[in-house]
C-alpha cells in the first residue's frame, strides 16, 4: 500500500509516533507481524511479542496517547485463519482462550483499549472476564461487532501475508447482504460489555452504520479499510481523482452515517488537510 510501511520496534518507531502527534492524532491502532508463524500463533500472546514490546515502547514516552490493539489471530498463525484450528476449521471456544490471553498481555504492555476482530462468537464476553480476572478493570474493548467478509481486506492481507492458505473466513465473517444479522451481532457485542462497535468496511456499508447508529448508544466505529485506501490512492497515481477532495469528502461520509470514530490509513494527510482548512 503506497504510503504505509511496517515499523521495527526501535527508534524509527518513536520517530513516527512523533509526527503522528504532532498532525494532532491521539490515538493509534496496533497491528502485530510476528517474526515467524506457527499453528497456534503463539507470539500473539507473548508478554515479548512484538505488540506488547511496541506498546510498552510507546508508553514509556506517550503517557496521554491512546493505544488501541487489534486482537486477532490471523497475523500470528502459519494457516492464516483468525483463530486455532480444528479439523481444518476454526475452533471457537478454543480461540476465546488465545484472545483473552492476548488481550490481557496487551492490557500488561499498556494498552487502553483491546480491538478483537476475528468475529468469533462470545469473544467480547471472553475478553472482558480474561481482563477482569487480570485485574484490568479500565481496559475497554472496542469491537470488531459487524465485519463482513470482504474483498476490500485483500492489500491488508497482502501485506501481513494472513490470507487464509485454504478456505476462506466466510465461517466467521458476515455475508454482505445482510443486514439484520448486523443489528443482532451489534447487540450481542453490547450485551457482552463492548464498550465501543465496529462497522467494517466503511464505504459499501455506510447504510449498516446508519442501522446502528439507530439502535445503539454506544460509540460507533467505522473503519475505512485497506482496499479503499489504495482504490482512492491509485485512481490519485493515474490522475483520475483529486485524492484530498475524494478522502475528505468519503470521510465526511462515514461521519454522515453515523460513526463517532473512524479508522483510516489517510488519518495523517487527512489530519494535514483538515488543519490546513481550520487555517492551523
Ligand atoms: C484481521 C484483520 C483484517 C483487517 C483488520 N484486522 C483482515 C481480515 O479480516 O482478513 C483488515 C484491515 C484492512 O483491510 O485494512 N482479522
Ligand atoms: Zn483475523
Amino acid at each position: 500500500m503506497p504510503g504505509v510501511c511496517h515499523h521495527s520496534v526501535d527508534d524509527a518507531l518513536d520517530r513516527e509516533v512523533d509526527r503522528i502527534r504532532a498532525l494532532g492524532i491521539h490515538a493509534v491502532l496496533l497491528f502485530g507481524l510476528p517474526a515467524a508463524k506457527d499453528e497456534l500463533g503463539s507470539e500473539n500472546y507473548s508478554a515479548d511479542g512484538i505488540v506488547q514490546r511496541a506498546l510498552r515502547r510507546i508508553r514509556a514516552r506517550h503517557q496521554d496517547l491512546l493505544l488501541v490493539t487489534d486482537v486477532c489471530c490471523c497475523e500470528y498463525t502459519s494457516h492464516g485463519h483468525c483463530g486455532v484450528l480444528r479439523d481444518r476449521r476454526v475452533d471457537n471456544d478454543a480461540t476465546l482462550e488465545v484472545l483473552g490471553r492476548v488481550a490481557t498481555t496487551h492490557a500488561d504492555a499498556g494498552a487502553d483499549i483491546v480491538a478483537p476482530s476475528g468475529m468469533m462468537d462470545g469473544m467480547v464476553a471472553a475478553i472482558r472476564g480474561a481482563l477482569d480476572a487480570a485485574g484490568h478493570t479500565d481496559a475497554a474493548i472496542l469491537s470488531y461487532a459487524v465485519k463482513y467478509a470482504s474483498a476490500y481486506y485483500g492489500p491488508f492481507r497482502e501485506a501481513a501475508g494472513s490470507t487464509p492458505a485454504f478456505g476462506d473466513r466466510r465461517e466467521y465473517q458476515m455475508d454482505p447482504a445482510n443486514v439484520r444479522e448486523a443489528i443482532l451481532e451489534a447487540a450481542l457485542d453490547e450485551a457482552q460489555g463492548a464498550d465501543m462497535l465496529m462497522v467494517k468496511p466503511a464505504l459499501a456499508y455506510l447504510d449498516v452504520v446508519r442501522a446502528i447508529r439507530e439502535r445503539t448508544s454506544l460509540p460507533l466505529v467505522a473503519y475505512n479499510v485497506s482496499g479503499e485506501y489504495s482504490m482512492v490512492k491509485a485512481g490519485a497515481r493515474l490522475g483520475w481523482l483529486d485524492e484530498r477532495r475524494v478522502v475528505l469528502e468519503s470521510l465526511m461520509g462515514m461521519r454522515r452515517a453515523g460513526a463517532d470514530v473512524i479508522i483510516s490509513y489517510h488519518a495523517k494527510d487527512a489530519a494535514g488537510w483538515l488543519a490546513e482548512e481550520r487555517g492551523g
